[in-house]
């Protein structure tokens, strides 16, 4: 997603907003820019590329010299990558960044151009803005911001600088997220905490329909109407480091790592006396045990975290779970009622298709629980309830960590669920609880265990142009995320299959050579996964099974074996994800892609 910096203070302004900006290029771009007052004029200097192609940039016309302006990093969705596209974008007087989409910009430019304003040089949706900007412009910024809002439709936030406003940066919030932070003698504009946390950990949370004014090194707010707000200041509870590498080649690899943690610091505060305790997120046993149906909805990982949660809240809590891609809930017409709980997972909570599932249910009797890993982000303060899992700033584009507590507080809210209706007793409640609090360490022997293997493996998957993952029950649901895992950051394409459903069709897909990347971990399913196996090896596939360390394969099934600690089936989703993510690991890192910023993602997809 797009990246928007601003910065007002003592400090070389340019070097700030690049500075910036590069803790934000997790979110994926394509181009990069910033805009500075410079002797009370805006100086533009953006480019094509990377960041470190806009400071080369720089090098060689010259490096705008200030103290207040903006900056931005582009994901294209309106014109293709360019430097004539990326931002900021300007009018005669008004210079912006933008992140989101506005859904009625052909229709302002159109009266753009019939009103004398024809000189377009980009494609952007952006452009637009500022050309209106300007066109309204009369002197009084918020005057003419507000007066641009109320014409504008979409999901957006604005950097603004006014040519004759020197040394003053206005920041604007509609959907897209926007912080200010808040230092000793300097503010500034981000569109996630990791920008500024070098400089401050203290920052506001900017609503929807709020503008703040950033002059002199403090900020002010107004909302919509004019009318000055008042801001609880936040401070981030990390710093720096937790968003570095610290000495990993990756951020994936490394948020690997951080998994025995990541579940610990989750699980942690929500056990008492041995089993599971939601009230520290104002969520009872009553409260549960008064569901008697489960709409799960997110996207991506988010969504396969819900998949593995509706195997085992139905298995353990005997409560119907649907789980749904968000962007295609919100248009079946869902039938949601009293006594429902909808559960939004979302490691960003900002996604806009699962935001816009929130709104829809919002408008119902159900209740809404949001499991979320950024603080204070839009879905966990508009939801009814929320757990937050503790992850930390997660960078790598692709979701490890967040995953993996999402699974932990799946499993809390399971049986919790399950032993405040009766479904399991106290001592089943404690024992599924004392294994999920063993799995801090069993991810960590997981992980230094088949680090080796799964590298090795990898390199014979490098060359495949297509593969299958597959699996039966919770196998299936995890085989979902391995999948996922795989194609967005190696590129190979891959589909996720139910073992048992192959031989009705995709069975034909079969090629000498192909992979098949089997997940075996549910040994009361594991004959008839291993007959699967079996029908696709003798079809030619390079077979791949990943399988508890006594399980019993014929060696003829496997071409190769990864093996993870053996623990109760329930908890085995916590252990196989840790080969899926090393395998799509290797490979991405083998096949020299990105892995990090895999090409055409974003981190946080705060467009629908
Ligand atoms: C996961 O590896 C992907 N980056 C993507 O599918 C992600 O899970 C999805 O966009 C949902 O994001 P969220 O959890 O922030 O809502």
């Amino acid at each position: 997603m797009c990246g928007i910096v601003g910065y007002v203070g003592p400090r070389d302004c340019s070097d700030v907003l690049v500075s910036a900006l590069t803790k934000l290029e997790y979110r994926g771009y394509d181009s990069a820019g910033i805009a500075v007052f410079e002797n009370g004029k805006i100086e533009v200097a953006k480019s094509k590329g990377r960041l470190s192609d806009l400071v080369e940039k720089m090098k060689k016309e010259g490096k705008p010299q200030g103290h207040a302006g903006i900056g931005h990093t582009r994901w294209a969705t309106h014109g293709e990558p360019s430097d004539v596209n990326s931002h900021p974008h300007s009018g005669r007087r008004v210079t912006i960044v933008h992140n989101g989409i506005i859904e009625n910009y052909k229709d302002i430019k159109q009266f753009l151009i019939e009103n004398d304003r024809t000189e377009f040089l980009s494609d952007t949706d952006t452009e637009v803005v500022a050309q209106l900007l300007d066109f309204y412009y009369d002197g009084n910024p918020i005057r003419c911001i507000r007066k641009v809002l109320h014409e504008i439709r979409g999901s957006f936030a604005l950097g603004i600088v006014f040519a004759d406003r020197p040394e003053t940066v206005y920041a604007v919030r509609c959907e897209s997220p926007l912080i200010v932070g808040q230092g000793k003698g300097e503010a500034f504009i981000a569109s996630d905490v990791p920008a500024i946390i070098k400089y401050t950990k203290d920052y506001y949370l900017l609503e929807y329909g709020e503008i703040a004014v950033l002059k002199n090194g403090s900020v002010s707010f107004c909302d919509f109407h004019g009318r000055m707000v008042e801001k609880e200041l936040k401070t981030a509870d990390w710093d720096e480091d937790s968003a570095e590498k610290g000495g990993y080649p990756h951020f994936m690899i490394k948020e690997i790592h951080e998994q025995p943690t990541a579940v610990k610091t989750t699980i942690t505060p929500r056990i008492e006396n041995g089993l599971p305790d939601l009230s520290e997120c104002g969520i009872t046993p009553e409260t549960l045990k008064s569901f008697n149906n489960i709409f799960i909805v997110a996207c991506g990982t988010a969504m396969h975290a819900g998949m593995v949660g509706k195997y085992v809240i139905e298995k353990l809590a005997r409560v119907s779970v649907t789980v749904d891609i968000a962007s295609e809930f919100r248009y079946r017409d869902p039938l949601i009622g009293e006594n429902d709980l909808v559960i939004i997972i979302s490691q960003s909570g900002e996604t806009a298709d699962s935001k816009a599932v929130l709104n829809l249910v919002k408008g119902t009797k159900a209740k809404t629980l949001a499991i979320v890993n950024v603080k204070g982000s839009s879905i966990a303060r508009e939801a009814d309830m929320v757990i937050y899992t503790h992850a930390g700033p997660e960078i790598a584009v692709a979701s490890t960590k967040a995953y993996m507590v999402q699974l932990a507080v799946m499993y809390l809210l399971a049986f919790e669920m399950a032993y405040a209706k009766g479904r399991i007793d106290e001592e089943k409640c404690r024992q599924l609880t004392g294994e999920l609090v063993k799995m801090p360490e069993v991810i960590e022997k997981t992980i230094n265990s088949i680090s080796t293997v799964c590298q090795f493996i990898s390199t014979q998957l490098i060359t495949a142009d297509s593969l299958l993952y597959i699996g039966r029950g919770l196998d299936y649901a995890l085989s979902m995320e391995g999948s996922l895992k795989l194609k967005e950051i190696s590129y190979i394409h891959s589909e996720s299959y139910a073992a048992g459903e192959l031989k009705h069709g995709t069975i034909s897909l079969i090629t000498d050579g192909m992979p098949v990347i089997a997940v075996a971990t549910q040994n009361s399913l594991l004959e008839k996964t291993v007959s699967n196996i079996k029908e696709v090896k003798a079809r030619g596939a390079m077979t791949i099974v990943i399988c508890d360390e006594k399980a019993e394969i014929d060696r003829d099934a496997a071409d190769y074996m990864v093996r993870i600690p053996k623990i109760s089936q329930t908890l085995m989703p916590m252990v196989a994800t840790v080969p899926m993510q090393l395998l799509a690991y290797y490979t991405s890192v083998n096949k020299g892609n990105d892995v990090d910023k895999p090409r055409n993602l974003a981190k946080s997809v705060t467009v629908e």
